[in-house]
């Protein structure tokens, strides 16, 4: 049984209820515990009591100073208990909801935040793992205490964040797949099989298809690895079966693995570019959870797969490659490969799918991580409403997003020499927006929002130690939850 406690002061204040009232089943160490002053629920403190009646255990989380609680804090401390059980034999785990429950956060807010910490936080990548550690198998959440609860409020509130939250792990699982198993085709199958699973429309376009299509930028892209690519497009029909609470496009950068290609990137960290397909996997987690949810809006996901290496057949600096629906781009460095397929994704969600709005979301400039950091999107949104909406799901499901400009002064830096329009430029400034304007030429008079995420997508062994403990080294499923929220929240018409 876990139970938070928030920070108390340096006097000897009582010990609080909640704990007292677990005192005898300890033995009495809990108040002897207290007494001393080991427990003083400060952020990240853990406390482990024994209960000799029946072997159980009691977990006192610090959830740190009252003044700066939120629902992030909840999530944290229930992804800490979950974290510390791991290899404790403990198969089950119950959380004292009336300890979460404070302030703006009520009965609600916190059961949701409980399960996503407790999910997210026991999620481990073990497939790889001859001999993995067991974790907690089962966690419960105990109402008891908590004041104006309503039965039914709650059961669709569990179920459905069991539902997100579990989501964002099947989007772990696929993003955290190394390069020499997730090739584009790989990716493929996945979608195919999430399609008949909850129920979407999928179409697989493979290379001979991509080239009768005219996606030069996917197939440039893709040119130089024996993993052809694909362009995956899967397609949930909205809650009424026919798009009248509005559509939503969402185009993700499917990179299984990004050397730079021609353009080699150092070795130092390459091995993190296996993670260059999050945007895709995050769209393949966000159709599944629309589905399995039953959103309002039409969603269509377009999956732009492909492997940027370095070979006699990979694409050049300098090529000029012309893209779905006739725009050209110059090439000026193939590491600037991501807005080169999504320019075909785009192009096809502009042009075919015409939705009411087009989201893309991309592990796409290393810009970003320097701008922003690795907890946080970069979004690119000239539309208010749309970028309301979209912020408004970043502050309510914890997943921080920032808006970010996008001027003529940028759209000036990619205006093309030989073609339309071009990857790269000279100079390295602001290279998460002149990668904004790049993209913006490929969705002419659309709503459109662009999220970089290419410093929350992942952590790494070294970034690991400063992230809350339901990420773990590896993919975060960065843009689920987000996405996921936003396409709930869409009134009547998406957006
Ligand atoms: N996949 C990278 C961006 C990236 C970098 C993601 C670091 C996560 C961590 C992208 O394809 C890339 O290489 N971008 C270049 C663009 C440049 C060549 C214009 C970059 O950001 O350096
Ligand atoms: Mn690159
Ligand atoms: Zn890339």
């Amino acid at each position: 049984m876990a139970l938070g406690i928030v920070e108390r002061g340096d006097g000897n204040e009582p010990i609080p209820r909640e704990l007292a009232g677990l005192d005898v089943s300890t033995g009495g160490t809990l108040r002897a515990a207290w007494t001393r002053r080991e427990i003083r629920g400060k952020r990240r403190e853990l406390t482990v009591f024994h209960r000799p009646s029946d072997g159980g255990r009691v977990l006192v989380v610090g959830l740190g100073p009252a003044k700066s609680f939120t629902a992030e804090t909840v999530r944290r401390a229930a992804a800490e208990v979950v974290k510390a059980l791991r290899g404790k034999g403990a198969k089950t785990v119950g959380f004292a909801l009336a300890s979460f429950v404070r302030g703006p956060i009520g009965a609600t807010a916190a059961l949701r935040a409980v399960v996503d910490g407790a999910v997210l936080g026991a999620y481990e990548f073990v497939e790889y793992k001859s001999t993995p550690e067991a974790g907690v198998e089962r966690a419960v959440v105990l109402v008891g205490g908590v004041s104006g609860a309503n039965p039914t409020e709650f059961a669709a509130a569990l179920r459905e964040q069991h539902t997100i939250a579990s989501t964002v792990v099947w989007t772990r699982e696929i993003a955290n797949l190394p390069a020499n198993a997730a090739t584009p085709e790989r990716i493929a199958e996945e979608a195919r099989r999430l399609a008949s699973e909850v129920g979407l429309k999928v179409t697989v376009f493979d290379d001979a298809e991509l080239a009768r299509m005219g996606c030069g930028g996917i197939l440039a892209v893709g040119g130089g690895s024996a993993h052809p690519p694909r362009m995956i497009v899967l397609e949930y029909a909205g809650r009424d079966g026919k798009g009248g609470a509005g559509s939503v496009a969402i185009v993700g950068k499917g990179i299984t693995f990004d050397s730079g290609g021609i353009s080699i990137k150092p070795a130092a960290a390459m091995s993190y570019m296996k993670f260059d397909k999050s945007g895709a996997v995050a769209v393949l987690g966000t159709l599944r959870a629309a589905a399995l949810l039953g959103v309002g809006p039409k969603v269509v996901g377009v999956l732009c797969c492909a492997e940027n290496l370095p070979s006699s057949t990979a694409y050049r600096p300098g090529d000029l490659v012309r893209t779905f629906g006739g725009k050209t781009i110059e090439v000026l460095n193939t590491d600037a490969e991501g807005r080169v397929v999504l320019a075909d994704g785009l192009g096809y969600a502009t042009g075919v799918v015409k939705p009411d709005v087009v989201i893309d979301v991309a592990t796409l400039t290393g810009a970003e991580t320097v701008a922003l950091g690795d907890d946080t999107a970069g979004l690119v949104c000239l539309d208010d409403r749309l970028a309301g909406d979209l912020l408004r799901a970043s502050s309510e499901t914890g997943e921080p997003l920032w808006r970010m400009p996008l001027t003529d002064y940028h759209r000036e830096l990619v205006k093309g020499e030989a073609g339309d329009v071009r990857n790269s430029i000279e100079i390295p400034l602001a290279g998460m927006l002149t990668a904004a304007a790049f993209l913006e030429t490929f969705v002419p008079g659309m709503r459109w929002a662009h999220l970089d995420i290419a410093g929350p997508a992942y952590t790494t062994i070294t970034t690991r130690r400063y992230q809350p403990a339901y990420q773990n080294a590896g993919a975060v499923g960065f843009g689920v939850r987000l996405l996921t929220r936003y396409l709930l929240n869409a009134p009547g018409k998406a957006g």
